[in-house]
């Protein structure tokens, strides 16, 4: 996969060529590449050690696909119907019915880079979407109080953008980032915090 971004400092081509594509083919993923993808997540980093992430899983033709596909709103629902599985990504907010695990929302981020970085190693798309009906989630997937639930994750095989609606298309394109300079600072802030243009 090849696009038009590039780097200021020398990078491994990997975070420049992983990007979110919402056009998937009918070629179906197995359930093992699903586990593999999620084997990586399993290797994040976390704050003690905690692994706070649990994730759910659906392949397409299965019936846990459609539910979770009815949990996504309409907007996404239109595109991740034909991903080979979604996953959801959900996080632990407190263990032990006390504990305020305060980083359970940063470390399930770190889960789904290595999940969408392991994903494009093997040449699936992953697509992270928070566009998800966040109130009915627990009640369908039966989550307990401390699960908190994050994003949910399109992955499979790239497919051509003309199974996209005409706005779409347009949008099927590498995005870009703000330059370095916006986002590092050596020392104190300085400057003001703009939304990307
Ligand atoms: C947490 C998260 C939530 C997102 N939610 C949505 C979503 O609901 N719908 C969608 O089409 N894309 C969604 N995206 C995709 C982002 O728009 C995309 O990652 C961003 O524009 C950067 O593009 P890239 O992933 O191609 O580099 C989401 C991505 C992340 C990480």
């Amino acid at each position: 996969m090849s696009n038009a971004r590039t780097s200021e400092y020398p990078i491994d081509k990997q975070f420049l060529d992983r990007w979110s594509p919402r056009a998937f083919s009918d070629r179906p993923v197995t359930e093992q590449q699903v586990l593999t993808v999620l084997e990586a997540a399993r290797w994040a980093p976390s704050a003690s050690n905690l692994q706070p992430w649990r994730f759910f899983y659906g392949v397409r033709g299965e019936p846990e696909f459609d539910t979770l596909l009815s949990l996504l709103v309409p907007f996404n629902e239109g595109w991740a119907k034909n991903a080979g599985a979604l996953i959801f990504i959900t996080s632990v907010t407190s263990f032990d019915g006390s504990r305020q695990n305060i980083t359970h929302s940063f470390d399930a981020g770190s889960a789904f880079m290595s999940l969408a970085l392991q994903a494009h190693a093997m040449g699936l798309i992953a697509h992270g979407m928070a566009g998800i009906e966040f109130e009915k989630v627990p009640v369908v997937l039966k989550l307990p109080e401390n699960l908190k639930v994050e994003a949910a994750v399109a992955i499979g095989y790239q497919g051509d953008v003309s199974t996209l609606s005409e706005s779409l298309q347009k949008r099927e394109v590498p995005s870009q980032r703000q330059p370095l300079a916006e986002m590092v600072f050596k020392g104190h802030f300085t400057g003001e915090i703009k939304a990307p243009s």
